[in-house]
């Protein structure tokens, strides 16, 4: 079948099943292109809490996928590859973020959303890159915080909320994957260009950013800057978006240490347009979640929807 065949046939399925795809930034362009919805982690939570659809095809990873289960039980969620994980969820097993938790206890929990279900059950809050200063700052002042399992985000929304956090030591293989070097030597060579960054960056990297955001934060802001050019500090899937509402404006991603492709999540990028007719047409790979767990997972992913109405 070619590129336009699988498209009609994606159509055609998406009909016969009553489903949506949505989709997150970082997905191939080709995925992004044909999905009903793209967004941030934020906006695809509010999107698979209000979905009228029987069926959700989530073209992200498994954390989102699973949030949309734990919001969508009767629904059938689908990821088209069933190995779309997450380097900060797998950072952090739930045995040893409980161990993590009796160290410290009489502390609020705050997880951010890319973590299992099971840590999810042991928090009292979620927060997305979008809402975590926000959210933070709505907590009441003399009650001690945990954060996980993101230590750069944790460190930027510490510094912008004013709060102490006690932080757990997980990362993004991919933000993690920037150096000053090459975003310095950007700069060089684009003078007048903005750097904008997500917060799951390295402080040193986000020092020298013009604007800190969530992948729409960072779209949004270049929608309005009246900047012409832009260094973009995350996955390059972003600037799909980018360059098709701005077309007259220039998007620069940073390449990975030693000029490596590196920058692109391995994860989101095992989506394809091959494996959304796949899963539509047998209806696997399903995200499944035992409802104990569902249950007590919901609890805080509802308390970040209420509270960053
Ligand atoms: P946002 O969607 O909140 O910008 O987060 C990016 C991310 O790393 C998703 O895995
Ligand atoms: Fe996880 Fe990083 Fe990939 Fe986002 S970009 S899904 S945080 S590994």
């Amino acid at each position: 079948m070619n590129q336009e065949q699988i498209i009609d046939e994606i159509t055609q399925l998406k009909q016969k099943r009553n489903a949506v795809i949505l989709a997150h930034y970082y997905q191939a362009s080709e995925i992004q292109a044909i999905a009903d919805f793209v967004g941030d982690s934020l906006e695809l939570s509010r999107k698979a809490s209000n979905t009228n659809a029987d069926v959700i095809v989530f073209c992200g990873v498994h954390f989102m996928a699973e949030t949309a289960k734990i919001l969508n039980p009767k629904k059938t969620v689908l990821l088209p590859d069933e190995d779309a994980g997450c380097t900060l969820a797998d950072d952090c097993p739930s045995d040893q973020f409980e161990n993590f938790r009796k160290r410290h206890p009489n502390h609020f929990v705050v997880s951010y959303i890319n973590c299992s279900a099971e840590v999810k059950a042991q928090s009292d809050l979620i927060c997305t890159s979008s809402n975590a200063v926000d959210l933070i700052k709505q907590l009441p002042k003399d009650k001690p915080i945990i954060f996980a399992p993101d230590k750069n985000l944790g460190k930027w929304v510490q510094h912008q909320s004013g709060r102490e956090l006690t932080c757990w030591s997980g990362s993004c293989i991919v933000h993690e994957t920037f150096s000053e070097e090459a975003v310095l030597k950007l700069k060089l060579s684009n003078p007048n260009a903005e750097v904008i960054a997500h917060p799951e960056c390295q402080s040193n990297l986000l020092d020298l950013s013009d604007f800190i955001g969530s992948t729409s934060k960072l779209l949004y802001y270049a929608m309005s800057s009246k900047s012409s050019t832009f260094i973009v500090l995350t996955e390059p899937g972003i600037l799909y978006q980018m360059r098709t509402k701005m077309p007259n404006k220039k998007f620069i991603d940073v390449p990975g240490l030693d000029g490596c492709s590196c920058n692109e999540c391995p994860y989101m990028r095992l989506n394809t347009l091959e494996k959304i007719v796949k899963c539509l047409q047998n209806m696997n790979p399903q995200i499944e979640i035992r409802e104990d767990l569902r249950i007590r997972a919901l609890k805080p992913i509802q308390n970040m929807l209420e509270m960053s109405k």
